[in-house]
């Protein structure tokens, strides 16, 4: 069977992105990114990655660039998308397209520490333990159905840069897993 066509969305840094093309066994056909200098756009073009790029300023509306997303994903007969590290509410445009094949990563356990800057609130917070949450997408904001969390311990001499990096550890083995199970991907390479 062939493997289901895939796009990533992405705003900043790009190391999600990055461990998901690393993963051998899976192809990502389109990364889509709101943010024209994101350093994830430079990951892609070292990859040969077809990127798809917009500004959101530049429309009247969410409507208006999910309908340019949309084009573009058809464009690339993508199936499902996953999301890592793309800041923006996904709208109903997307949602009513791709239901049940929009997926999303947080760095808490969900539905702690929603939205921006997770690792930093959770380790203001002095909680013992934060985490990694991979779930459906859904009109809120890192809400939905959760597939699967991970916990991780907060230590009592972590930095938070130190926290970030346990973190960035656990996101980077476990989406590229989840996304095979996911699309029904056998593992060439474990
Ligand atoms: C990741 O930690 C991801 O979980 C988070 O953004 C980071 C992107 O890092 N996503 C959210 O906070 C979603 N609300 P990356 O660009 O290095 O993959």
């Amino acid at each position: 069977m062939a493997k289901p066509n895939i796009s990533i969305f992405a705003s900043g840094r790009g190391s999600n992105f990055k461990a998901i093309i690393a993963d051998q066994s899976l192809t990502c056909q389109l990364l889509v990114s709101d943010n024209p200098t994101a350093p994830v756009i430079e990951i892609a073009k070292k990859h040969h990655i077809p990127t798809f790029t917009f500004e959101p300023k530049q429309y009247a509306d969410k409507a208006s660039y999910e309908q340019a997303i949309l084009a573009a994903l058809k464009k690339y007969e993508i199936e499902w998308i996953f999301l890592a590290g793309y800041m923006r509410m996904i709208g109903p445009n997307l949602l009513n397209e791709y239901t049940g094949k929009i997926v999303n990563i947080h760095p808490s356990l969900s539905p702690a520490f929603p939205g921006k800057d997770a690792i930093t609130r959770a380790y203001k917070a002095r909680s013992e333990q934060t985490g990694v949450t991979i779930h459906y997408v859904d009109e809120g904001m890192d809400t939905g159905p959760i597939i699967c969390q991970q916990p991780v311990p907060i230590h009592e001499q972590d930095t938070l840069e130190t926290l970030q990096t346990r973190i960035q550890k656990t996101e980077h083995q476990l989406y590229p897993k989840v996304i095979k199970e996911l699309i029904n991907v056998k593992t060439l390479v474990e």
